[in-house]
């Protein structure tokens, strides 16, 4: 029976990968989280319910959900100390479908810039996934990259362009400067997946998302945060930085569509932006939401918290011209969406 692999199967773009999987495939799905972050499937999957064979909850009445709570590099272990752990230990024959690589330290600014070195264990639970699906050798394999793999000195005030694909250029001679570890450890896993495509057959695509965000997203992320602010009718409204800094903001349902497009197209370890192209400061942001919520706040600027980058956004031409792909969802229209559950969230709250 097929299984497709899901690490980090419980946060934000895990969790909507393995709902897209559910609605996409016939197949089963293994989820791999330790809910450092992440939450439980009690929480996010609709009519729950679930049975337990030893540390493995088999979840829903297809019995389709395989979860183990569990460090996924202690889960890649156990496959490789015992090819057969699966069979001989739950009795599941598990022939591997797609690979889904999703398990990493994220954390937002905050954390990137506070907690580098525990963002930099990224490079250990990435060497480990590597190393497995050069064995294992899954049909396909998604390594999530992301926009800060990208130099970031093209991405100041003065100087700020749509950053392409090309401007990173792994087989070249000279690489920019990643954002921090977390970029860092990004690179190279873009780095490990062109040798996993060349040396060892795997077929393999590299997205980098810039910021995704979501109805479902973690209130630590700054677009779910500020729609509730906003769904509060906060006054003066709180901004990190100036916050004339601006991000390319794309809803996760147009991240799951290019992903699985991508995943059809490109095998090669081929890096792609996802993005909507468009550059949005927080200022503009909160002005939307504020719009949503009929008041007009003053903004206060907070200049000691953590801001990154000045302007990230990208150049969606090669994803059209590469997968005939271009993204769907409106800021308005993916705002209001997040913006409408902050309001329902906020009304079953009191
Ligand atoms: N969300 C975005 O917009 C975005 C943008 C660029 C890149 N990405 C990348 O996509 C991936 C997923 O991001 P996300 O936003 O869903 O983050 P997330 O923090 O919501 O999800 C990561 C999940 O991994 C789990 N995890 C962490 N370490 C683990 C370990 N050792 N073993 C098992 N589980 C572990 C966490 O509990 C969490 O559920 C990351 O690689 C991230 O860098 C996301």
């Amino acid at each position: 029976m097929k299984f497709h692999l899901v690490s980090g199967a419980c946060g934000f773009v895990g969790r909507n990968t393995v709902k897209q999987l559910l609605k996409r495939t016939k197949d089963n799905i293994i989820m791999v989280d330790d809910l450092s972050v992440g939450t439980h499937p009690s929480k996010w999957l609709p009519d729950f319910s679930s049975k337990k064979i030893k540390d493995v909850e088999i979840i829903g009445k297809e019995e389709r959900l395989f979860y183990w709570k569990m460090d996924f590099r202690k889960f890649l272990h156990k496959l490789q100390e015992n090819p057969d752990w699966l069979k001989n230990e739950y009795g599941l024959n598990v022939e591997l479908g797609d690979a889904f690589h999703f398990a990493a330290i994220v954390g937002g600014r905050a954390k990137i810039e506070g907690d580098p070195m525990a963002v930099a264990l990224d490079l250990s639970i990435d060497a480990e996934f590597f190393n497995w699906i050069a064995k294992a050798k899954p049909e396909r394999v998604l390594y999530p990259s992301s926009s800060a793999a990208y130099p970031i000195n093209m991405q100041t005030e003065s100087d700020a362009v749509a950053l392409k694909e090309s401007d990173i250029n792994i087989d070249g001679f000279t690489l920019g400067m990643p954002d921090l570890t977390y970029g860092w450890s990004k690179m190279t896993g873009e780095f490990l997946a062109k040798i996993a495509a060349r040396h060892y057959g795997i077929s393999i695509v590299c997205i980098r998302p810039f910021s995704g965000y979501g109805e479902d997203q973690d209130l630590s992320y700054p677009v779910p945060a500020i729609a509730r602010r906003a769904a509060r009718k906060e006054d003066p409204f709180e901004v990190w930085g100036s916050g004339k800094q601006g991000r390319d903001f794309v809803h996760i349902d147009d991240v799951m569509d290019c992903m699985f497009t991508a995943m059809d197209k490109i095998h090669d370890g081929t890096a792609i932006n996802i993005g909507s192209g468009k550059l949005t400061s927080f200022i503009d942001l909160i002005k939307l939401f504020s719009s949503f919520a009929s008041y007009n706040p003053t903004i206060k600027p907070l200049i000691d918290k953590p801001v990154g980058v000045h302007s990230r956004y990208c150049d969606m031409s090669f994803v059209k011209e590469r997968i005939g792909w271009e993204p769907k969802i409106s800021l308005e229209e993916g705002m209001k969406r997040v913006y409408d559950v902050a309001v329902e969230n906020l009304k079953r709250e009191r």
